[in-house]
């Protein structure tokens, strides 16, 4: 897939979508680390985008089998083959997308430490070994949630595939606590038509909830994205604590206190 018309990326210098490419470009492989919805997957997009490189993607989880990576036989004889996502990006090229790598199943994980390293090959055990050779331009982008409690299913990930990627890309939300980025203001403004000190408020919401997010005591900090989708009811008519229910109270917990500690702070700042 070739990505197109990705929205734009903001951050406040930190410059991810240069420091991405250029580890692409020296080392062919970097892994991007930051809590959820920090904007990992939108990134990996955009650099797709720019650099016009077809995305392979795999949304690692605990199922996550080396059938999907390497490919399995779909019925008897040697010509019912079909290749995995890994396969077949090593054998074409293109930007392979593996998504919450530590979710991965070490054993699984493990067959890719020789394509990773300088031998650079995968060898088809289930295929009369075939030796299928990395592509000059078969790039890879890894990335993970840290490892915490909190993110069920991840686990520290084994040392010989850390080992592997050699450039760790740090990322955080925009605004957490009382930092509160321009940036992200502007572009909520930009992307819901909202007026400026509605999108100010809603900032200030999610760089709290963020903030309490991170210390342990909510279940989930919002992302830009979910940020969004309230703007978006209130410039469709609703007043900002009913669309607030709607969209992040409900998203952020299931549980009746979580949600009434997420109504007080939206109420105090409004
Ligand atoms: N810096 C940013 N600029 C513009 N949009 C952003 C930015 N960061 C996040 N977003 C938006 O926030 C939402 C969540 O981002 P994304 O899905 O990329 O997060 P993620 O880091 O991949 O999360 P997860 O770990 O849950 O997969 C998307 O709608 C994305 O477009
Ligand atoms: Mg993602």
């Amino acid at each position: 897939m070739f990505p197109k018309g990705t929205p734009e990326y903001v951050d406040s210098g930190q410059r991810y979508v240069e420091r991405i490419i250029r580890a692409l470009y020296y080392f062919k492989q970097c892994a991007l680390i930051g809590p959820s919805g920090t904007g990992k997957t939108h990134i990996t997009y955009l650099v797709a985008e720019l650099t016009g490189l077809p995305v392979w993607e795999v949304n690692c989880g605990l199922q996550t089998s080396s059938y999907d990576l390497i490919g399995r036989f779909i019925g008897l004889g040697k010509e019912n083959w079909v290749d995995g996502q890994v396969t077949s990006w090593l054998r074409y090229g293109g930007l392979l997308y593996l998504d919450e790598a530590n979710m991965m199943k070490q054993d699984v994980a493990t067959r890719l430490n020789p394509v990773l390293d300088t031998r650079g090959h995968l060898v088809l055990n289930e295929k009369d070994n075939e030796i299928v050779v990395r592509h000059p331009y078969a790039y890879l982008i890894i990335s993970m949630n840290p490892f915490s409690a909190e993110f069920a299913g991840t686990k520290p990930l084994n040392a010989a595939f850390r080992r592997r990627m050699s450039v760790w890309i740090n990322f955080d939300y925009e605004s957490v606590g009382e930092r509160i980025s321009q940036k992200e203001v502007e572009l909520l403004i930009k992307r819901a038509q909202i007026d400026e000190d509605t999108a100010y408020k809603i900032i200030r919401v999610g760089a709290e909830m963020r903030r309490q997010y991170k210390a342990g005591d909510l279940p989930y900090g919002p992302s830009i994205g979910d940020l969004i989708h309230w703007a978006v009811l209130i410039k469709d008519g609703s007043d900002p604590i009913s669309a607030a229910e709607e969209t992040i109270v409900a998203l952020t917990s299931d549980s009746v206190e979580v949600q009434a500690d997420v109504r007080r702070l939206i109420e105090s700042i409004f």
